[in-house]
């Protein structure tokens, strides 16, 4: 039930990288709610994206949020570089770290929202473990690593399990949904619960960037074509 605003999420995975501060400009015009930035270190997944150094550069071209997806190993020794880098939000995976706590404290003494990111395949038990200290959950909607990868469908079904969950448990956590995510089937996401919607080669495939984002908040009875065409 859609009982709260949608926020939409762009991954610039999927912009042009030889432009990103006009892509960020651009979509922040459009509409969008805040950045999401793609960590990846060839380890904990088979691609590597950008570090610190282009996260603090790239703050300079917005002042919207920005999330941090860390798909990293030993997350815990690099979240205190990309909060000082200027990340607001810094999730990271369940499966990376042994000591989720301790990685969730370390984001929020460094000033930045937490949050835990699961994978498509890991279960929502131990999350009642953690809830208290996170403010947000990212559950994967595809294997992490590539943009433009189709959305695995138990995802509504684990995404309703996530709500009931966060409401037997009285956490108002948001729940992010990321992967494979587009105005085709962003309704049944919304529907099922998400409050902030991650899309990548939807947005940035697929211009002008303010009709799909739109599209995305309320997607109706839009038309599209699937944003799942090519991976990057
Ligand atoms: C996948 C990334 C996603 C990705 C989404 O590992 O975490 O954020 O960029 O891209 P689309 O929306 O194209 O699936
Ligand atoms: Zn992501």
């Amino acid at each position: 039930m859609k009982t709260k605003e949608v926020l939409i999420a762009p991954s610039i995975l999927s912009a042009d990288f030889s432009r990103l501060c006009e892509e960020i400009e651009a979509v922040e015009e459009a509409g969008a709610d805040m950045i999401h930035l793609d960590i990846m270190d060839g380890h904990f997944v088979p691609n590597i994206t950008i570090g610190p150094g282009v996260v603090a550069s790239l703050r300079k071209c917005t002042a919207l949020p920005f999330d941090c997806h860390l798909m990293i190993e030993n997350p815990e020794q690099y979240i205190p570089a990309f909060a000082d880098a200027g990340a607001n939000m810094i999730s990271v995976h369940v499966e990376t770290s042994v000591h989720l706590n301790r990685s969730l404290d370390l984001v929020r003494e460094h000033g930045a929202k937490p949050g835990v990111v699961i994978n498509p395949a890991t279960h929502l038990q131990g999350l009642r473990y953690v809830v208290e200290d996170l403010d947000y959950i990212l559950l994967m909607s595809v294997n992490p690593g590539f943009g433009g990868q189709e959305f695995i469908p138990s995802t509504l079904e684990k995404l309703r399990d996530l709500c009931t969950l966060l409401e037997d448990l009285g956490s108002d956590a948001m729940v992010q949904v990321d992967g494979g995510i587009g105005p085709e089937n962003a309704g049944e996401v919304i529907d099922a619960g998400a409050r902030i919607l991650v899309a990548g080669s939807a947005i940035f495939h697929h211009p002008p960037y303010e009709d799909v984002i739109n599209r995305l908040r309320d997607p109706g009875t839009s038309q599209f074509p699937s944003p799942n065409s090519e991976q990057h």
